[in-house]
């Protein structure tokens, strides 16, 4: 029987990120999760969608380049090879851009831009003789534009240019970067659109699909862009939006 693949997810404690852990681990992989909040991951109660398909959690914030270094690493130890790097943790700020100070902006930049690359590079650099995946969660916000997501939508452009460039750089030592697009999905995320009603009316109007995604409709192209037939994509940005952006 072949062995079983190894997956870390950054920011898998709620969200799309734990939608993702949950399809990995039903998809028979071992999967390694993160996120930054002890309270969630030491309540054994909420965390039994994780124990129960024995996903690991891991405290650590995605911008302490070391911190997520020594995971990657204990993972390779334990397991002989990290397969999959998927760089998923994001926040957003709902704020106009005239008002976005410097903290905000900063953060915003450190956490969806600045770890990402970090990320992949710690990866890059403990594999860089056997090779990798790795998957970046942008946005459609990377790729067009709306009101008040100036700074989030410029990190998620990033991600998306990021993807390709390392997608070229890494490609002869063996590595395949690739990123998802989500549309608007049901997470804590959208909580600001799903509490104004004629806002989510309006949104649902605006989806060809006339529904928010769930985190599972990010974890099965996930799965896909890791899979071993996935083996000649690399560099590509695939967009799950229930066709918001291809009007
Ligand atoms: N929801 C959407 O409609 C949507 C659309 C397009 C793209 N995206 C992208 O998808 C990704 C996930 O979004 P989501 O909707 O699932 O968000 P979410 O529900 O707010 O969850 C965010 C996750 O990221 C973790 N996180 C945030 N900052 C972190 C940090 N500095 N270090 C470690 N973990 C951190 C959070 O864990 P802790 O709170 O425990 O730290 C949590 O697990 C983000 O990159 C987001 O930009 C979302």
């Amino acid at each position: 029987m072949a062995q079983a693949k190894t997956v870390l997810i950054t920011g898998a404690t709620r969200g799309i990120g734990k939608g993702i852990a949950i399809g990995f681990a039903d998809a028979g992989w071992i999967v390694y999760g993160t996120g930054r909040a002890s309270t969630t991951l030491s309540d054994a109660n909420t965390l039994s969608w994780a124990t129960d398909r024995k996903i690991i959690l891991k405290q650590a914030d995605v911008t302490d380049q070391a911190a997520m270094a020594a995971i990657m690493q204990e993972i390779k130890e334990t397991h002989g090879r990290l397969d999959c790097l998927i760089n998923n943790a994001g926040i957003a700020a709902n704020t106009p851009a005239s008002s976005l100070d410097a903290n905000e902006t900063s953060r915003i930049i450190d956490t969806n831009f600045r770890a990402v690359f970090t990320c992949c590079q710690s990866y890059y650099k403990m594999q860089r003789k056997s090779g990798g995946c790795i998957i970046n969660v942008a946005s459609v916000l990377g790729l067009v534009g709306t009101s008040l997501a100036s700074v989030y939508s410029g990190t998620k452009g990033a991600v998306i240019s990021l993807t390709k460039a390392l997608a070229i750089e890494w490609a002869n030592s063996g590595f395949r970067v690739n990123a998802i697009c989500p549309g608007f999905i049901d997470t804590d995320m959208t909580d600001m659109i799903k509490k104004r009603e004629s806002l989510m009316q309006k949104m649902l109007e605006f989806i060809p699909l006339k529904r928010l995604g769930t985190p599972a409709d990010i974890a099965a192209p996930a799965i896909m862009l890791a899979s071993d037939g996935a083996s000649y994509i690399t560099g590509q940005t695939l967009v799950v939006d229930g066709g918001l952006t291809a009007q």
